[in-house]
């Protein structure tokens, strides 16, 4: 069944790199190199890919083919399997109206450091944080970036989907994995590299206790969800546009491995360079946050060609994070849009004017209402946390409820099998989403309550 009246993606390569557009962004090249460094490297490394096969996989399936089959918004597409689940759907899509304000805020940050970058003053950022404090004290300075980047986003949202987002992602997501593999590259050959990738890559398991592993696996859990852009209604979006003759399981496959692709380059990146810069002091790389926008300044400013090295990240950086803000937006525009009638381009208004919003919300948080803080957390932190560590577990936890119990996991298989010969990965589909991605969730949902992740 051909669904001309609705804006679909017009090939299979668009949707898989539209897809991959969401799935990479800041969470590939900040926060898994990071967590990598601190979960034991290789173990970290292992453990993720084991998961992102076998558990990502299930739930991306899930979600997409979920979206396909109903051709709805993510609120229509819960109600259509169940009336009763109709909830999850809302949800589901509250999330992206949390976080795409704030991350249109970092995604402002971003361009702050590229446009610093470019006009080589790039040594400004270096320093103990003064340059990144400075920054983000200040009202005026950070809500000019974030509103730019905002509009960037919506620029692109609002000319649809073929023409708009997959256009932009068949440009964007090529050049990104040029600029990634160069700077990957340059970082190898520079001395001493070699001690970073080793520490990178190798397996690490000196003091690694049972709550060790239990954190490890519960942080490249985390991380995965994140990272997939899963249980917030982005893929159930973006299956609703893909074309009833693409092979999901092939485009799911594909997404994956450009996703943990990406990420694991990245720290490729990250960690050797400052690995190098600290002399081998791999505490540095603990930075959380600050790694971005304090350590890497300072690993660029110790660089030969730091200044171009560091104008050719954060455009990498930024265009991971576009693509990215572009699948929440589209995301809450199909929402809008669906459950008030509208018209694309009225809808893309009113998001754009809650982003607007609650992003100079997060903006204010840092500068003048930095003493307002929302169950101890700051409110970008706090924006992440529910949105992440509460929302998201809990919305992929029901899905699988949903799906493996309630709809049974024929309802999905079915919308996989149309136009294929069959569904490889059909058992171990059935066993994760019924058993075993259902444990991961209520795992994820209660380490932060034992453990300080
Ligand atoms: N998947 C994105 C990343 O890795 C993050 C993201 C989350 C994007 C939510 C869209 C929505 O950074």
């Amino acid at each position: 069944m051909e669904k001309t009246q609705k804006d679909n993606f017009g090939s299979r390569l668009g949707f898989i790199l539209a897809a991959a557009g969401s799935a990479v962004g800041l969470g590939n090249i900040w926060r898994f190199p990071y967590l990598a460094a601190k979960y034991g490297g290789g173990i970290f490394l292992i453990v993720y890919i084991a998961l992102a096969v076998t558990f990502g996989f299930a739930l991306m399936v899930t979600e997409i083919a979920l979206g396909r089959k109903t051709g709805k918004s993510v609120i229509g597409a819960y109600k259509t399997v169940k009336k009763g689940f109709g909830f999850l759907g809302w949800i589901a899509a509250i999330v992206p109206f949390i976080i795409t304000p704030y991350y249109c805020v970092i995604g402002g940050w971003v361009l702050k450091y590229l446009v610093t970058f470019m006009t080589a003053k790039g040594q400004e950022a270096a320093g103990e944080g003064e340059f990144f404090k400075g920054f983000i004290g200040q009202a005026g300075q950070p809500l000019v970036f974030f509103v730019i980047f905002a509009v960037l986003t919506a620029a692109v949202v609002i000319l649809g989907v073929q023409k708009g987002i997959e256009k932009i992602s068949k440009f964007l997501m090529p050049l990104l994995v040029v600029l990634i593999i160069g700077i990957v590259i340059y970082t190898l050959t520079l001395p001493g590299a070699m001690d970073g990738v080793k520490y990178y890559l190798l397996p690490n398991i000196d003091g690694f206790t049972a709550g060790t592993w239990l954190k490890t696996l519960a942080a490249a859990m985390g991380q995965l969800f994140y990272s997939m852009s899963l249980a917030m209604g982005i893929m159930v979006t973006y299956g609703s546009y893909m074309r009833k003759e693409d092979s999901i399981e092939k485009s799911v496959r594909s997404i994956e491995i450009f996703d943990t692709a990406i990420a694991v380059l990245a720290g490729l990146i990250v960690v050797p360079s400052v690995f190098i810069f600290s002399g081998g002091n791999a505490s540095q790389l603990n930075a959380g946050p600050s790694l971005m926008f304090i350590t890497l300044p300072n690993v660029f400013d110790s660089m030969k060609g730091g200044q171009i090295i560091g104008s050719l990240f954060f455009m990498l950086v930024a265009l991971a994070a576009l693509t990215s803000s572009i699948s929440l937006l589209e995301t809450m525009v199909s929402i809008i849009s669906e459950k008030f009638k509208l018209k694309r381009a009225v809808s893309t208004a009113i998001a754009l004017a809650f982003v607007f919003v609650f992003g100079a919300f997060s903006v204010f948080g840092y500068s003048i209402w930095d003493k307002v803080t929302i169950l101890g957390y700051q409110i970008l932190d706090f924006f992440d946390f529910i949105s992440n560590n509460m929302m998201m577990p809990f919305v992929a936890f029901l899905t699988c409820i949903l799906i493996g119990f309630v709809a049974k996991t024929k309802y999905i298989e079915d919308e996989v099998l149309i136009g294929e010969e069959n569904f490889k990965a059909k058992k171990l589909y059935r066993v994760m989403v019924r058993y075993i991605c259902p444990v991961c969730m209520i795992l994820i949902l209660i380490t932060p309550f034992i453990f300080e992740l």
